[in-house]
């Protein structure tokens, strides 16, 4: 898998051209590039890394090192956040005109932020399935918000995310969002060393590791989100099995807690309601 997707990037071309054209030789040239990029694989640096890029949500985005490879397991997260609001969105419209809507309609004015964009992978899919909603992107990271922002720019979504850098969700007055969605740091320090190697030593730190034990962020992010969300909004963020059932108690304050497992099986996405101010 690997070796294909680097001889794709060598060749600058897609897999439908690779398998098309078994008879394709290298250049000299090519032979050359291809050793340089499997002689920097067999280091460990991610493929990603090498090519820079990594699909999500369908969308082709540039990576860095200075963000987080966007993983699979977290489209669960767009996932959960398009379905709060496409039943808030049929229950809007069948209270405004009685008739229920198909697809995924936002509540009009809908305002969302994504705490800790990476590559910007969660405002991105969130802005391009929800063509009416206000999205905003946060991170800490001013060089994670540059991808962010190419990102956006090739995919057209400039106009539609408002990227801050910020720590968290600081600056934002209260009551501003109607979901705070997230995939923050949750690995803990005492866990590094059953984390791949790869992440360790390629992905940046800052996003993995949140602390000693892995809620650190999230310790953080919930009582913001919840001074951040409208009554009735919701959080919606990315977690492990590990902290699990940590998380559920940090939310004990919350209405209509729900934790969900990925494909996997593995507790993968928390989410919660904000019901009274
Ligand atoms: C696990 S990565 C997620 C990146 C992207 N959302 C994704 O799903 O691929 C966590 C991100 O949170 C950012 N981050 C870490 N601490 C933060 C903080 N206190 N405030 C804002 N962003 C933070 C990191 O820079 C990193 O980009």
């Amino acid at each position: 898998m690997n070796a294909e997707l680097l001889i794709m990037f060598t060749l600058g071309c897609d897999r439908a051209y690779l398998y098309a054209h078994p008879e394709r030789e290298l250049t000299p040239d090519e032979t050359q590039r291809y050793g340089e990029a499997l002689a920097r694989r067999a280091t460990g640096v991610p493929a990603q890394y090498i090519t820079g890029h990594q699909e999500f949500w369908g969308l082709d985005l540039v990576v860095s090192p200075a963000v987080l490879i966007p993983r699979p397991e977290t489209e669960h997260v767009v996932e959960a956040v398009l379905e709060l609001i496409s039943s808030a969105g049929s229950k809007q419209s069948q209270e405004q005109d009685q008739k229920p809507r198909t697809g995924v309609s936002a509540p009009h004015g809908s305002r969302i932020v994504d705490v800790g964009t990476g590559s910007g992978a969660i405002a991105l899919a969130l802005a391009k399935e929800l063509p009416t909603a206000e999205i905003h992107a946060t991170d800490i990271s001013a060089a994670a918000l540059e991808v962010a922002r190419a990102n956006a720019a090739r995919h057209e979504l400039t106009s539609r995310i408002k990227f801050h850098k910020t720590d968290l969700l600081s600056g934002f007055p209260p009551a501003s969002f109607d979901n705070v969605v997230s995939n923050p740091p949750y690995v803990g320090d005492s866990e590094e060393e059953s984390v791949q190697l790869e992440v360790r030593k390629f992905e940046p730190r800052h996003a993995v590791f949140a602390g000693p034990t892995g809620v650190e962020v999230i310790e953080r992010l919930i009582p913001q989100a919840r001074e951040a969300l409208r009554p009735g909004g919701w959080l919606v963020f990315e977690i492990s099995g590990t902290i699990a059932e940590r998380v559920r108690c940090l939310l004990s304050a919350w209405d209509e807690v729900e934790i969900r497992n990925d494909l996997q099986g593995i507790a993968r996405v928390a989410i919660a309601r904000k019901i009274n101010p």
